[in-house]
């Protein structure tokens, strides 16, 4: 008889301890997280409990000071620089609690950045939509309901919440197999947000990508497949209220 071989967690932290720095109050000691290919988690907590800390480790933004940070089958600690720089960009589309977007830059030259830095996302996008650019356009296209929105514009002159339909697009192009995402509708009015819900999940349900995402709004939580809590991820902090 074959004994069926169980595939290791896409994301898993074991014993993980990160301090920003020597003096700081605000610590993770000996975090841990599991996380499923294909699983949906729902990240909650406290504003200061570390959310976006957390998601910054598993991005491979900053290294714990102890543990195991093990993302698409590799040890992100025991990575060099620049091969943590190629796994991120191959596999992970992260959308930023401040968006990270280049401002010198228009929209879709943000959105199909990734796809400049990976040939994997790269030839996902083409294979979907025939070029990088018309693929752009068909994420932004679901995202804007405003006509005559001219997706060459700099995203300088965009709002906040335009902003983060850029970012939200740029995460998604190339079906990366993680998608990290801090706050992503935390600026959208409701019909931008439904829109980008729908978005996200008929996305992540076509490449069948992991999500991992942190929300203060508990409004869309039961559309994923488990919600985690900051004070069991990292039990021993006590946020500062
Ligand atoms: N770049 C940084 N340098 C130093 N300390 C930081 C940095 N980023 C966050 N912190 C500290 O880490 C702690 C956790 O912050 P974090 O941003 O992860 O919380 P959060 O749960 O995402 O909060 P929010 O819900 O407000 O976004 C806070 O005490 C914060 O001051
Ligand atoms: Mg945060």
């Amino acid at each position: 008889m074959v004994e069926a071989v169980s595939k290791p967690p896409l994301v898993a932290l074991k014993e993980v301890d990160f301090a920003w720095h020597a003096k700081a109050n605000f610590t993770i000691s000996s975090g841990s997280l599991c996380v499923e290919e294909h699983e949906h988690v729902f990240i909650r907590g406290a504003s200061g409990s570390g959310k976006s800390t957390l998601l910054n480790i598993i991005g491979g933004i900053v290294t714990p000071q102890k543990g195991q940070v093990d993302i698409v089958g590799q040890d992100f600690c025991q990575l060099k620089e620049l091969e943590r720089d190629r796994v991120r960009a191959d596999h992970i589309g992260f959308i930023f609690q401040q968006f990270n977007l280049i401002p010198y830059l228009s929209i879709l030259e943000n959105v199909t950045l990734p796809c400049r830095f990976s040939k994997l996302r790269r030839e996902n996008a083409i294979k979907r939509s025939g070029s990088v650019t018309e693929e752009a356009v068909y994420l932004l296209s679901r995202l804007y309901s405003e006509g005559q929105f001219s997706f060459h514009r700099s995203t300088s002159e965009l709002s906040v919440g335009q902003q983060q339909r850029v970012a939200a697009a740029r995460a998604l192009i190339g079906q990366p197999q993680l998608i990290i995402a801090d706050e992503p509708t935390s600026s959208l009015d409701y019909d931008a947000r439904e829109a980008f819900m729908a978005l996200l999940f008929d996305e992540i349900k076509l490449s069948g990508s992991t999500l991992i995402y942190v929300s203060h709004d508990p409004t869309h939580q039961h559309l994923f497949d488990r919600v985690a809590d900051m004070s069991v991820i990292n039990p021993q902090n006590e946020p500062d209220l």
